[in-house]
């Protein structure tokens, strides 16, 4: 049997749609978010946003169609999925005793310097098989599903050398077509320099072996990644190291997307200004000309409040970055170091922690982290046209989603019209 319309979200108390007609949200902008109350919403059978609008007038307006499955969402908050600007998902081997070490007093570089960190997830990853990898890592992504993430943005780089740098992005191309969330992936072949290498040994094995064999694979369809990264830190790569890895990405038509500023200021924003980069994540350490420069691009500073959390690190500027006009959006930065999987705790960590409201953790983490990866027609916000994702939330308030910190009331995730999670 045929329906007209493949799902009814009938009667939310609301339906927050975030953002209308707009790329993504800068300065004043971000404290304004959308909603409909008591609101009806229709998806087509391609898994898109088809209407919304109030109540009654849709009731009206579709009384003559038929639903393939409708959803009382009488009492309950529709939000658009989450977006995860920023993940590592894809490694292998367990960290849990550093967390102790830190705990303890231990910096995020004594616990690198004592061969652990970056390097202890290397060597593990890369003795994992494609197979293992992808195992290890569809759990966490059902994990993300279940705290309202439809949409992540996840990296390569715990291999830092071709074989493994993509089997990482294999993993990540079987996992978007096998799994419910959807993944744009990233090349983070400068995550750290290998043992035994320079940093300029390093980044000449990058540009000439590695990014070659991205392009090959990338042909042949066997990998997917839409951006490039790299750690760009004191010990890890500097300034024109980075600046070379990012330049020869951007020829292969990879959208700039690094890692700057976390431990010290390395001038990111001064760097992203001069490539005009998508997105910058940490920025703990940025400086003033630098979030100017990102303004005027603009772009996109992915805050991960996780990170300054669990190493006790200052903050990044948020407030600052806001009234500067940069566009800030949230990640979870999941990774062995930072294991949160929730977009609604980073959303809380980011009132709490970096002084953001809530309407501006919100558009953070959906349609601006869209936006940084370049997903922000599609993603992040509910409109007609866009995919069917959706945070249905057991609550008569959305700001519950943050309030509630750790365990939030979702009843259901929607993904592309699909029950996800329930
Ligand atoms: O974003 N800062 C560099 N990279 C990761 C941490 C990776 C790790 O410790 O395994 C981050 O926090
Ligand atoms: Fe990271």
């Amino acid at each position: 049997m045929s329906f007209d319309y493949k799902l009814k979200l009938k009667d939310a108390a609301q339906l927050v749609v975030v953002s209308k007609g707009k790329p993504y949200k800068i300065g004043k902008d971000m404290s304004e978010v959308e909603i409909i109350e008591n609101g009806t919403l229709i998806v087509d059978n391609n898994g898109n946003i088809a209407d919304l609008g109030n109540a009654s007038e849709m009731e009206e307006k579709y009384k003559s169609f038929t639903f393939e499955k409708v959803i009382d969402c009488k009492n309950r908050v529709v939000l658009p999925g989450f977006v995860d600007a920023h993940t590592h998902p894809v490694f292998s081997g367990d960290r849990v005793h550093e967390f102790a070490m830190k705990l303890a007093g231990a910096t995020y570089l004594d616990v690198h310097k004592a061969g652990g960190g970056i390097q202890f997830t290397i060597s593990h990853t890369r003795q994992s098989s494609e197979q293992e990898l992808l195992e290890l890592l569809k759990p966490r992504l059902d994990r993300m599903v279940k705290s309202g993430t439809t949409l992540i943005e996840a990296k390569s780089g715990y291999g830092l050398e071709k074989e493994t740098e993509m089997k990482m992005l294999k993993v990540l191309h079987t996992a978007a077509k096998e799994h419910s969330v959807e993944i744009v992936s990233t090349y983070l072949g400068g995550h750290a320099v290998p043992k035994g290498l320079t940093a300029a040994e390093a980044t000449d094995d990058i540009v000439n072996v590695q990014l070659p064999e991205l392009k090959r694979l990338r042909d042949l369809g066997e990998i997917s990644p839409s951006n490039i990264d790299v750690f760009l830190e004191k010990g890890f790569y500097e300034y024109d190291d980075t600046k070379r890895i990012l330049e020869e990405g951007q020829k292969l038509g990879l959208e700039i997307n690094f890692h700057g500023d976390e431990l010290s200021f390395m001038r990111s924003g001064e760097l992203a200004g001069e490539l005009k980069a998508r997105a910058i994540s940490h920025l703990e350490k940025v400086s003033e000309e630098g979030m100017k420069a990102m303004a005027q691009v603009p772009t996109f500073g992915v805050l991960l409040p996780t990170t300054a959390y669990i190493l006790r690190l200052e903050c990044p500027p948020a407030r600052r970055m806001i009234e500067l006009g940069v566009p800030v959006a949230l990640g979870s930065d999941f990774n062995p170091n930072a294991h949160c999987l929730s977009m609604p705790f980073v959303m809380n960590l980011a009132c709490v922690l970096m002084k953001m409201n809530m309407n501006e953790a919100l558009v953070a983490a959906t349609i601006n982290s869209a936006a940084s990866i370049n997903r922000s027609s599609t993603h992040g916000s509910l409109e007609v046209g866009k995919c069917a994702d959706f945070v249905i939330l057991n609550a008569p308030k959305w700001e519950h989603i943050i309030y509630q910190m750790c365990d939030p009331p979702i009843s259901l995730v929607i993904k592309k019209g699909n029950v996800a999670f329930e």
